[in-house]
């Protein structure tokens, strides 16, 4: 198992899913590790308790507060974007306001996060966004919104990697198919369609995930910058 220790991490949007599996596979790692939460106190005080990492109430919606909590952190080697909203439905119908709230959330954040983390963050250090196989494929109706956050992270991934390679700063996205959380349930009324499209016919765990993750934070995961590292079933195949 790759190890963290001494090293400084902080996962945006740790509270639930893939984020608290991602927050424990870091600790089990032995990083020192804090996490932000918006709305799930509990579940964030719990995993705080049950793993010593640290839970941050911070909204990543809201800019101030978001860079605020990635700057408080001071110089970091892993920074993991995670939080995400999942708006789906007819665009006929859909909420502009909710729209606009998930592309503040999927694509402004990660953005300010990624540039105020790298003000200061070691040499060699690691930016990993939660992306989604949907920014390669979107294989049914109502997911044009959150496709197109998902596609925005995959240009930013690759600009800046290139503006902090020349640090050994590497920057990526890592893809899930579909993963089984409170988003995305494995027993929800959308799992035999999505399983539908996938050559292995199952929702991914959320340790599955992690470790991909931890692959990418550690020290062979020094030459893998501005790519999508999809983790998906075949989904997208
Ligand atoms: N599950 C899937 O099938 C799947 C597939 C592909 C990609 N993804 C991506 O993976 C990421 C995690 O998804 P998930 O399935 O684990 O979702 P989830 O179960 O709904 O958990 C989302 C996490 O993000 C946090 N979060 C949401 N909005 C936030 C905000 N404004 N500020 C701070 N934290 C916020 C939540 O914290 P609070 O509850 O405390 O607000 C929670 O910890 C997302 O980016 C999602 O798009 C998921």
């Amino acid at each position: 198992m790759t190890n963290f220790a001494g090293k400084n991490i902080l996962v945006l949007g740790g509270s639930r899913g893939i984020g608290a599996g991602i927050v424990r596979r870091f600790v089990a790692g032995e990083g020192n590790v804090a996490f932000t939460y918006a709305g799930s106190k509990d579940a964030a005080l719990a995993l705080q308790a049950e793993t010593g990492a640290q839970a941050i109430q911070a909204d990543s919606a809201n800019r101030d507060e978001l860079t605020a909590t990635v700057a408080d952190r001071g110089a970091l080697d892993v920074l993991v974007i995670n939080a995400g909203t999942l708006v789906l439905g007819d665009p006929l119908s859909l909420e502009s306001d909710a729209i606009d709230r998930m592309i503040d959330v999927n694509v402004r954040a990660p953005y300010h996060a990624a540039v105020e983390a790298a003000r200061r963050m070691n040499e060699g250090g690691r930016i990993i966004v939660i992306g989604s196989v949907n920014g390669d494929r979107m294989p049914f109706a109502g997911g044009a919104a959150y496709a197109l956050t998902k596609s925005a992270i995959q240009g930013m991934v690759r600009g800046l990697a290139r503006d902090f390679g020349d640090r050994g700063i590497t920057v990526n996205s890592i893809q899930p198919g579909p993963t089984d959380s409170d988003m995305n349930p494995a027993d929800g009324p959308m799992a035999a369609t999505m399983h539908s499209f996938m050559a292995i016919k199952r929702h991914a765990r959320t340790d599955e995930i992690a470790e991909l993750a931890a692959y990418i934070a550690g020290p062979y995961g020094a030459m893998i910058t501005g790519s999508m590292q999809t983790i998906d079933g075949g989904f997208g195949a």
